[in-house]
C-alpha cells in the first residue's frame, strides 16, 4: 500500500554492542535500563532499542503511549510474548486479537459490571475475613510471609469467583492445577531458550498433566451446568449465559475454557503481587496506616466486616492502593506490534515494529511525578490529580484493551486491606529494603515478611 507519510526526523536509537545490541544491558537490570533510557531520551519522547535481535521502540511519555493503546489502537497487534502465552492459555481475552477478541470482550464485559461485582464482592469479603482469621492464629510470634499469604488468598478468591462454591473439595485441586499451568506459562515467557511443547522437559510434562486436569474439571463443570441449567452467582455462569447482541450466539465450551483459564491467570498473580507490595509499603509508613485506620473505623463503626458499599466509601484507602500500583505496577511493561506505519509528530514508526509501553517508566517520570521514589498517597487526592495527564498512570493499561478485571482487583484489595487493617497494626522486619524482580509481573525479589501487632 502506498503511504503519504514522509519521515522528517528519525526516532533516536540507543547505541549498543555489535550483534547483541542492548540485550545484555536489558537483561542485567531491565528496570534500571528503562529508567536510564527515560532520563537520556525522555525529552525526545521515544527511543529504539535492540533486544534479542529485534529493534523495538519504547514509548517514554503519556501522549505517545495513549496514541498506541487508545487513539490508534487498531494499528497495533499483540507482541511476541502474547504468542507464547497463547500456546499456554489458549485464545482468551488476553491473547486474542481482531474481530474474535472484540466479540469475546463484548460477551464478557457485562460480567464485570458494577452490580455483578457487588455480588462477587460478598465472596471477597467472606474470604478476606477467613484469611485474617487464619493469619491471627498463625501470627503470634512469627512475622507473616505476605508473599505466600497474599497468593493463597487471591487464589481462593479468583477460583471461587470464577467457579463458585459448587466446586466443594474440587476447589483446591482445580486451584493448584491452574496455578501449575500458570507457573509453566510464566517460565515459558521469560525463558529465552525454551524447548517446543512436544519435548518432554519437566516443565512441559507438568504442563501437560495440569492441562489435562484443568480441562477435565472445567469441561465437567460446564457440562453439568448446561445439563441442569442451574444458575449460580459466579463468573462462569455469567459467561455461560452471555449471548452476542448481533448474532444471538453464546460461547462454545472451548472458548469458555480458554476465557476461564485466562481470567484465572490474569486475575490472581497481579493482585497477589500488588497486595504484597502495598503491605510492604504500609509496614514502613505507620503514619499512613494510622490515617487508613481512622477512615476504616469511621466507615465500619462497631461492625467487624465491611459491605460492598463500604468498600467504595474509603477514598484514602484507594489512594494508598493507587500509590502502590504507581510505584510497583505488576504489569510493568506491555508489548505491541505495529501493523501499519504511524506518525508521532515528526517521527514515523515503521510497520511490523515491536513497540513497548511501560507503566513502570511512566509512573517514575519526574515530569509527571515530582520526587517519584517517594511513597505518598496524597498524590492521588483529587486536587493533586486534576492536572495530570490521564496516561501518566496506567496500572491497568488503557484504551479498548483496558484490564477487564480492574474494578474486580481494586475491590478485592480494598476488602483485604480493610479487614486486615481493622484488626492489626503492621511492623516491618528490621528495615529490610526489598528489591524488584521484573518477571511477567513485577514481583518483590525477597518474600515480604511483616509482624502483625
Ligand atoms: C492489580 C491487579 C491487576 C493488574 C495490575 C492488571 C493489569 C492489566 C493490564 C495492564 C492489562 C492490559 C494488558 C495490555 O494491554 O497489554 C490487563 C488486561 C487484562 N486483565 Fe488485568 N490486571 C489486574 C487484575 C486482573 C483481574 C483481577 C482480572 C480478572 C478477574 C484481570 C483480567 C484481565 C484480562 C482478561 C485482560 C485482557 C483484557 C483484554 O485485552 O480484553 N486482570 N490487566
Amino acid at each position: 500500500m502506498e503511504t503519504t507519510l514522509s519521515p522528517s526526523r528519525p526516532i533516536p536509537i540507543h547505541p549498543g554492542l555489535p550483534i547483541v545490541g542492548n540485550t545484555l544491558e536489558y537483561l542485567r537490570d531491565p528496570l534500571a535500563f528503562l529508567r536510564r533510557l527515560q532520563r537520556d531520551y525522555g525529552h525526545q519522547r521515544m527511543v529504539c532499542i535492540n533486544v534479542g535481535g529485534r529493534i523495538t521502540t519504547l514509548m517514554l511519555k503519556p501522549e505517545e503511549t495513549k496514541q498506541v493503546i487508545q487513539e490508534n489502537n487498531r494499528n497495533y497487534g499483540r507482541g511476541k510474548s502474547f504468542a507464547i502465552l497463547r500456546e499456554f492459555l489458549g485464545n482468551g481475552l488476553l491473547t486474542s486479537e481482531g474481530d474474535f477478541w472484540r466479540r469475546q470482550r463484548r460477551l464478557a464485559q457485562p460480567a464485570f459490571h458494577r452490580q455483578k461485582l457487588a455480588i462477587l464482592a460478598e465472596i471477597m469479603i467472606e474470604e478476606a475475613v477467613a484469611w485474617v482469621d487464619r493469619l491471627e492464629k498463625s501470627a503470634d510470634i512469627k512475622p507473616v510471609n505476605f508473599s505466600a499469604a497474599t497468593t493463597d488468598v487471591t487464589l481462593r478468591i479468583v477460583t471461587r469467583t470464577l467457579f463458585g462454591s459448587s466446586l466443594g473439595d474440587q476447589l483446591d485441586g482445580l486451584s493448584s492445577a491452574l496455578a501449575n499451568l500458570n507457573h509453566v506459562a510464566n517460565n515459558a515467557v521469560i525463558n529465552p531458550i525454551r524447548l517446543p511443547k512436544w519435548v518432554p522437559t519437566p516443565d512441559n510434562r507438568s504442563f501437560e498433566k495440569a492441562t489435562q486436569k484443568v480441562n477435565n474439571l472445567i469441561f465437567g463443570i460446564i457440562e453439568s451446568r448446561r445439563q441442569t441449567g442451574e444458575t449460580r452467582d459466579d463468573l462462569l455462569d455469567m459467561l455461560l449465559r452471555a449471548t452476542d447482541d448481533e448474532t444471538g450466539e453464546g460461547m462454545s465450551d472451548a472458548q469458555l475454557r480458554d476465557e476461564m483459564v485466562t481470567l484465572f491467570t490474569a486475575g490472581h498473580e497481579t493482585t497477589a503481587t500488588s497486595m504484597a507490595w502495598t503491605l510492604y509499603l504500609l509496614a514502613q509508613h505507620p503514619e499512613v496506616v494510622k490515617r487508613a485506620k481512622v477512615e476504616i473505623n469511621a466507615v465500619l463503626g462497631q461492625r467487624d466486616r465491611p459491605s460492598a458499599d463500604d468498600l467504595r466509601a474509603m477514598p484514602y484507602l484507594s489512594q494508598i492502593i493507587s500509590e502502590s500500583l504507581r510505584l510497583y505496577p505488576p504489569a510493568w511493561i506491555m508489548s505491541r506490534l505495529s501493523l501499519g506505519p504511524d506518525r508521532f509528530g515528526d517521527y514515523v514508526l515503521e510497520p511490523n515494529r515491536g513497540v513497548l509501553v511501560s507503566p513502570y517508566v511512566l509512573h517514575h517520570d519526574p515530569d509527571s511525578w515530582p520526587d517519584p521514589e517517594r511513597f505518598n498517597p496524597d498524590r492521588f487526592a483529587p486536587e493533586q490529580s486534576k492536572d495530570r495527564h490521564p496516561y501518566a498512570f496506567l496500572p491497568f493499561g488503557g484504551g479498548p484493551r483496558l484490564c477487564i478485571g480492574n474494578q474486580f482487583a481494586l475491590m478485592e484489595m480494598q476488602a483485604l486491606l480493610t479487614v486486615l487493617l481493622h484488626r492489626f497494626d503492621l511492623r516491618p522486619m528490621s528495615g529490610l529494603r526489598i528489591k524488584t524482580q521484573p518477571l511477567i509481573t513485577l514481583r518483590p525479589k525477597q518474600a515480604v515478611h511483616i509482624y502483625l501487632d
